[in-house]
């Protein structure tokens, strides 16, 4: 059966970003693969955060990959931290990826320009290096991601074919999955940029109670053009609302701008978006708390360790193996 992998870092609130781009649709794949969900803690280490908030950070996605549908039974779900092959595949690969290549990543840049060279830590720098690890160690093959992540995985891929070419077929050929709809969800209160867990004004966090995110859709920006159509380079914020509208609809962008056609009430308009939003989030929430409040993430979690620490142990020994690293048995 074929392996699917993807992870989620616990730095911040989660969005409508991380749900539409990725959370909503890993349980699409349980069925008919094997697959591997985590909480990616260590690579949360890789920018300033408070311990406990970190905690409740993890605690919080566990519970909400849960209210998401995905079903324990079928999905080995786990935190990264747990299973300490991440961390021994990682000394391994660093040595396959080159320091230009790193600081061409686009996610490097971004953050290390709004802080100063002193608090740059070289974990934020070799971050693709331990995502490669976290990818590779399951012999993933789909790994669905928003596309920011695309550039990551496509430094994993590379990899792959450096280490293949030196060790023979050792390591499984990745691929990033984005989906058609909703692979990059923009802020709603500057529409050229991505929602990210770090904005509070113009993000849609998933533990925002109801009330909240409709008065944070009802106050997107838009333009002053009052028609809705889509035209991302013209019309960011209208087009960023009618993706978040497809996307939540299971329905195609040509779809949802037809109909909207002949709209010319952005108050409308924003309204039939704020109760798409509403009708998804609203079971998916109460479901999140009811998982909290019960703790049954924890066994889940626990679990979830043993299963991905044998499975991931495997591909270690074939690594450090292939690289010439004694094995004593
Ligand atoms: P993270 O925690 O930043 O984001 C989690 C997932 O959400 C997607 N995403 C978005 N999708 C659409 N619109 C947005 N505005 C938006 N913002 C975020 C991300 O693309 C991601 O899929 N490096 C990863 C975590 C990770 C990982 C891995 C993922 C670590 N190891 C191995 C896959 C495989 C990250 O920081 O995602």
């Amino acid at each position: 059966m074929e392996r699917i992998l993807s992870g989620i870092k616990p730095t911040g609130q989660l969005t409508l970003g991380n749900y539409i781009g990725a959370l909503r649709h890993f349980k699409d794949f349980q069925d008919n693969g094997e697959v591997f969900i985590f909480i990616a803690d260590l690579h949360a280490l890789t920018l300033p955060i408070d311990p406990e908030v970190l905690r409740q950070n993890s605690r919080d996605i566990a519970a909400f990959y849960l209210a998401s549908g995905l079903d324990p039974k079928k999905a080995t779900i786990f935190l990264q931290s747990t299973v300490s092959a991440h961390s021994e595949l990682n000394s391994i690969v660093q040595n396959y990826l080159y320091m230009g290549e790193l600081s061409r990543m686009t996610q490097f840049k971004d953050k290390s320009a709004k802080m100063n060279d002193k608090e740059i830590g070289l974990g934020l720098f070799a971050y693709p290096v331990l995502m490669a690890a976290d990818i590779l160690l399951y012999d993933a093959k789909t790994v669905p991601v928003g596309e920011d992540q695309l550039q990551h995985i496509e430094l994993a891929r590379d990899l792959v074919h450096r280490f293949n070419h030196k060790y023979g077929d050792i390591l499984v050929m990745p691929q990033g999955k984005v989906n058609k709809v909703g692979a990059r969800i923009m802020s709603l209160s500057d529409p050229t940029k991505k929602m990210s867990k770090s904005d509070p004004k113009g993000d849609i966090f998933l533990k925002d109670d109801m009330k909240t995110i409709r008065k944070k859709i009802m106050s997107a920006v838009t333009d002053m053009e009052a028609l809705v159509y889509y035209d991302p380079v013209n019309k960011p914020g209208v087009s960023n609302l009618l993706t978040i509208y497809a996307a939540l609809n299971d329905i195609t962008i040509e779809e949802a701008a037809k109909h909207f056609e002949g709209c010319t009430r952005y108050g409308d308009f924003k309204k039939e978006v704020a109760d798409t939003v509403e009708r998804e989030l609203a079971p998916f929430k109460a479901r999140y708390e009811e998982i909290i409040a019960s703790g049954e993430y924890l066994d889940v979690l626990k679990e979830g360790a043993k299963k991905a620490n044998a499975i991931a142990n495997v591909t270690l020994k074939r690594v450090q193996n292939a690289v010439g690293l004694l094995t004593l048995e």
